[in-house]
């Protein structure tokens, strides 16, 4: 995947040039343009021809007072996780209090850190982060935090802080993971952020993050990533941004939030951009995005990270995947099968191989655009 640096800039290009040719034909030949299109347009221009986010610093930085985070104390809190211990991965799931059931199908497959222990050897700390309830009523809010203290007794595994869990508040919890790692487990080899209806293959992480280890990365920062995206203008959308909070036409690059992996080293430079940075931009991944283009960290595209789509279920396709996105009630037997020791099997041999190769092209190489994996996938 770290293909020839000079060969992939050249190509691209090639590929830009191509692609400004097209898109000027069309603007100034074609019909008249949408403005979703026209905000893709200015956005790829400007991340492609100026990429350049200076601003972030200037126009983003708060002149006085620090962010609020740390006037939200915790609610349910585990100071002791990491202590005194080499800690390969610590695994955030962002989770809300009324998701039990998901935490539950997490903790009994790829959440289960006792698995990792015995099966891989490795030490992972999953750790569910979440604010307070939000029900209207507040009898309700109490008993469902009553439950989250009971749940949390006999899982551990609970990291609760007193702000209202809801979508706009996500650039909180966000901070609360990067608080806390960096206050309790600023030791972790890497960090990882989740959400929880993700699928996420331990077995195959571990071993990815394990040859990471290998060559001592720093300033990691892996996922799916999304470049050039404009800030979405369309006031009935749930990622509307106001000009007011951005008013540049592209975000900097950064990784779904869905899934992404960064070494410890990042997650203390993010931490510590954050502490400078408004975070009133409530989408987290963009957010994030902000904070790691201050330290000049840029993120990787790792192709079995997965957008929004899920996984094609196949053995040749579980030898290789890491995360995929979009499962609640299949979790458990995709877990099952995707671990399955037979499946390392399935592609051994150059018959295997090419078996493998066949079936992902067969998947993954549509011509009808599917948010899973891309087509270059089958090649890896
Ligand atoms: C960011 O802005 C602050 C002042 O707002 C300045 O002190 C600092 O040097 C800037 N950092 C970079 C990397 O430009
Ligand atoms: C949490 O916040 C609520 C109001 O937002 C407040 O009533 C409550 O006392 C806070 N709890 C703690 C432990 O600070
Ligand atoms: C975020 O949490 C704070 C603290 O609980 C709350 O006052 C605020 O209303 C929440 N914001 C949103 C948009 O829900
Ligand atoms: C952060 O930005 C918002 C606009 O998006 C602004 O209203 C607010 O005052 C800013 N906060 C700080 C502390 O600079």
């Amino acid at each position: 995947m770290f293909g020839s640096g000079r060969r992939v800039k050249k190509w691209q290009f090639v590929q830009l040039f191509a692609t400004c040719f097209l898109l000027s034909l069309m603007v100034f030949w074609g019909p008249p343009l949408d403005d979703r299109f026209m905000s893709h347009l200015k956005s790829y221009s400007y991340r492609y021809l100026i990429n350049s986010y200076s601003f972030v610093n200037e126009s983003l930085s708060l002149r006085h007072s620090l962010n609020g985070i740390a006037s939200y104390p915790y609610l349910i809190n585990h100071e002791e996780k990491c202590k005194d211990q080499a800690v390969l991965l610590l695994l955030f799931v962002k989770t809300s209090p009324k998701n039990r059931n998901r935490r539950d199908a997490i903790r009994r497959t790829w959440g289960n850190d006792g698995y990792a222990r015995a099966q891989l050897q490795a030490n992972i700390k999953t750790l569910f982060a979440l604010g307070s309830p939000s029900d209207p009523l507040p009898s309700e809010r109490d008993r469902r935090q009553r439950e989250l203290f009971l749940e949390d007794q006999e899982y551990n595994d609970l990291i609760q802080q007193n702000f209202t869990d809801t979508f706009y508040n996500l650039t909180l919890k966000l901070l609360l993971q990067f608080r806390w790692t960096n206050t309790y487990c600023p030791h972790a080899k890497f960090v990882m952020s989740a959400d929880d209806d993700i699928f996420i293959h331990m077995p195959n992480l571990i071993e990815y993050l394990r040859s990471l280890e290998q060559i001592g990365v720093q300033d990691f920062w892996v996922g799916r990533v999304h470049r050039g995206s404009p800030p979405v203008r369309d006031k009935s959308s749930k990622y509307y941004v106001p000009y007011e909070m951005y008013q540049w036409p592209s975000y900097p690059d950064y990784t779904a939030g869905a899934a992404y992996v960064i070494s410890g080293d990042v997650a203390a430079k993010v931490y510590e951009a954050s502490q400078t940075l408004n975070s009133s931009l409530y989408i987290d991944d963009v957010f994030m995005g902000l904070c790691a283009n201050k330290m000049k960290i840029v993120p990787q595209h790792h192709v079995f990270f997965s957008g929004e789509g899920k996984a094609p279920y196949h053995p040749c396709i579980y030898e290789k995947m890491i995360t995929s996105h979009g499962h609640l009630q299949d979790l458990q037997d995709l877990w099952e099968a995707a671990t399955n020791p037979e499946v390392k099997k399935i592609s051994q041999g150059f018959f295997g191989q090419m078996y493998c190769r066949m079936v992902k092209i067969r998947l993954l190489c549509k011509i009808k655009y599917v948010d899973t994996y891309p087509c270059r996938a089958a090649f890896y």
